[in-house]
């Protein structure tokens, strides 16, 4: 049985590091691309065009970064993570796909940037609000500053964890993942019905000396007969059940009691008037 120990394994992902939570990601990264508008929707053509390094950190399975690499064959792009699964996945994909200009690496992204400085274009982090506790996020985004070249981007688009639906069994899974996140130092803000990760990347760029800072929304409905409420709802029982090690772990839920909320998830997914809806926030800043 897998377990959460952070201390030891230097891995704060409250999902984990194992191939069901890489299956997942491999399955959501294509539909929370699409559900953003495309891999960098607000950047200006020119900016893109002028793009030559990028960065992802906590890049998994390597999805929005070989992506990034095959619409253009002029970019290099290189990917961080802190599991060796996902780096061996994302190396064999692009190996496969004859990628040679993306590159893979574990790091643990609490760690400083094994980059010298001004080494990218571009430095993108997407969905690690659950994998960086609160305290190293300052000092991780200054490590993004600092290997971005002047004129360069940094960007970080956050969940605002779980989103909000209409079923009691995914609220309450939700409220006890915030709850746990709150004892585990990933929780932002004093408030265990949110992560509170949207409201503060901006702050963090701004701190870390970034200038034209700007966010945009985005959204993806999973609602019954949305396009996305089959894959995401697959999703999620996959999510509830990778989360148990955690949920114990932090001491918020039993097993019996996350097995009880589980079962009625699933069953709340399939009704016709099941609604659930996701938010997110991409916030971007330039390096002066
Ligand atoms: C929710 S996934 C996001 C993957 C990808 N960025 C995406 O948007 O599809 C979070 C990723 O962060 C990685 N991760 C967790 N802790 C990390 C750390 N300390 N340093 C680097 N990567 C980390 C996990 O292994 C996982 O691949």
């Amino acid at each position: 049985m897998a377990t959460y120990e952070p201390e030891r394994t230097r891995n704060f992902y409250l999902l984990g590091d194992s191939q069901a939570e890489m299956v997942q990601l491999i399955k959501t990264d294509q539909l929370f691309t699409t559900a953003m508008g495309g891999l960098l929707p607000e950047q200006p053509e020119q900016e893109i065009a002028h793009l030559h390094d990028v960065l992802d950190i906590g890049c998994g399975p390597g999805g929005w970064l070989l992506e990034m690499a095959y619409a253009n064959s002029r970019l290099h792009a290189t990917g961080i993570d802190v599991s060796q699964g996902m780096i061996d996945y994302a190396r064999a994909l692009a190996s496969a796909n004859g990628l040679d200009n993306a590159q893979f690496h574990v790091a643990n992204a609490i760690d400083p940037l094994d980059f010298p400085d001004g080494t990218f274009d571009l430095v993108n982090a997407r969905q690690i609000e659950g994998a960086v506790p609160t305290a190293a996020w300052p000092p991780l985004v200054k490590e993004m500053v600092r290997v971005t070249r002047p004129g360069g981007i940094i960007r970080i688009t956050s969940v605002e964890w779980g989103g909000v639906t209409n079923s009691t069994a995914f609220q309450t899974l939700e409220r006890l993942m915030i709850g746990g996140a709150t004892r585990a130092g990933l929780n932002h803000i004093p408030d265990e019905r949110w992560l509170g990760a949207t409201i503060l990347r901006s702050r963090y760029l701004r701190d870390a000396g970034c200038v034209n800072i700007q966010e945009r929304p985005s959204l993806l409905d999973f609602s019954a007969g949305s396009e996305y409420c089959q894959p995401m709802n697959q999703q999620w029982v996959i999510v509830f059940e990778l989360i148990e090690p955690f949920l114990l772990a932090t001491g918020v839920a039993t097993k019996p009691e996350i097995e009880r909320l589980r079962q009625q998830f699933s069953i709340d997914a399939l009704e016709d008037s099941f609604r659930g809806i996701l938010y997110m926030l991409t916030a971007w800043g330039e390096k002066p």
